[in-house]
């Protein structure tokens, strides 16, 4: 047995209870985690005088070992767990530090991001596709550029004849194609597509050369028809008058004034009562009263019969209406070109 040995350990045991209580009062009043793992070192290190009693205890006497090895256990972990307590908590007041120097204030209200929306075009748009979906019909698309055929010739517009005026078209390269003036040719599209019985609606772009406070070069159409055995006017009436309930609501008047269309016979166009001034009169309805929002009729026998549809057997209704129209009423707009001049001011309101 080591006699120096033992004498250290009579020392120790003097002094450590003594060692302990100064580690403990010392991590307790530290106030950064660095000097925390200086301390750490400074009383577990492997310099230190406790690391340097439990390297001893191998050679104490079997006596002695037992009761010195669990009394250096127990200092040892004391002192751990009070660095691992100390330093938790230096890291919250840290990081709570952190957060005061960074100053900023969590009850500010946030930023609005800017978030976008459909156009008011696409959005009426959508609408009335939603509408007419809703009561069966299918959604088609036909081409932008047309040829003379579809646009003019097979909708019963006779070659020279006056109607094609009420279209200012724009021709393309010599002449043989065009912008389609209308949505109407996508009725003769699906004609050749389909087989009676169907009801369609045709939504798309148009061109006119044509250019004021309500007329666009390009705007929007929405197409339908239907052909189906004994179909009849009031199917027409009926669809049409439906829809516009869908549309402004049950106060709205709808009437049917006769018009002409190559392409129907007989035709009409259809007039709500003015949705600003109900009926009244102002400056949007021209003091009539009255707003046009659709042409209308019944499909002409020859266009069917152009088609392979026997004109005895099979009768259909058509309609055609402005979107860019709709959307002025909708939206209290007077001048079309404001929907196409994309000022971000302007488009923000809706
Ligand atoms: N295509 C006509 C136009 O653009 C609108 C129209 C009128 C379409 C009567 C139709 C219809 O289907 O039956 O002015």
């Amino acid at each position: 047995m080591d006699d120096d040995v033992a004498k250290t350990w009579a020392d120790a045991r003097n002094k450590i209870d003594r060692l302990r209580d100064g580690a403990l009062v010392k991590i307790e009043a530290l106030g950064k985690s660095d000097d925390l793992e200086k301390t750490r070192i400074e009383f577990l290190g492997k310099k230190s005088y406790i690391m340097g009693l439990i390297k001893l205890l191998g050679r104490l006497s079997a006596e002695e070992r037992p009761e010195a090895g669990a009394k250096l256990n127990a200092i040892r972990t004391e002192i751990e767990v009070a660095i691992e307590t100390k330093k938790k908590w230096l890291q919250h007041v840290e990081q709570d530090q952190m957060l005061q120097n960074e100053n900023f204030d969590i009850s500010l209200p946030s930023r609005l991001l800017g978030k976008g929306h459909f156009h008011p075009v696409a959005e009426v748009m959508d609408d009335l596709i939603e509408i007419f979906v809703e009561l069966g019909f299918m959604v088609e698309e036909g081409p932008e550029v047309e040829t003379d055929e579809f646009n003019f010739k097979m909708l019963n517009f006779p070659d020279d004849h006056p109607a094609r005026d009420m279209q200012d078209t724009f021709y393309i390269g010599n002449g043989t194609r065009l912008m389609r003036t209308h949505t109407s040719p996508v009725q003769i599209h699906a004609m050749k597509k389909y087989q009676p019985p169907m009801s369609v609606i045709a939504p798309g772009r148009v061109y006119r050369c044509d250019s004021d406070v309500t007329h666009s070069p390009v705007f929007h159409q929405l197409e339908g028809f239907y052909i189906d055995k004994n179909v009849n006017f009031g199917h027409l009436k009926g669809t049409l008058e439906l829809f516009v309930r869908h549309l402004y609501g049950d106060g709205v008047e709808v009437r049917f004034r006769p018009s002409f269309f190559p392409f129907t016979e007989p035709s009409a166009e259809i007039d709500i009562s003015c949705v600003l001034c109900h009926g009244g009169g102002c400056r949007v309805c021209k003091e009539t009263g009255w707003l046009e929002i659709l042409g209308a009729g019944m499909i002409d026998p020859n266009v069917l019969s152009v088609m392979d549809i026997n004109p005895e057997k099979w009768t259909g209704f058509a309609f055609g209406l402005g979107i860019e129209r709709i959307a002025m009423l909708k939206y209290g707009i007077d001048d079309i070109r404001l929907l196409y001049e994309n000022n971000i001011g302007f488009l923000q309101q809706f």
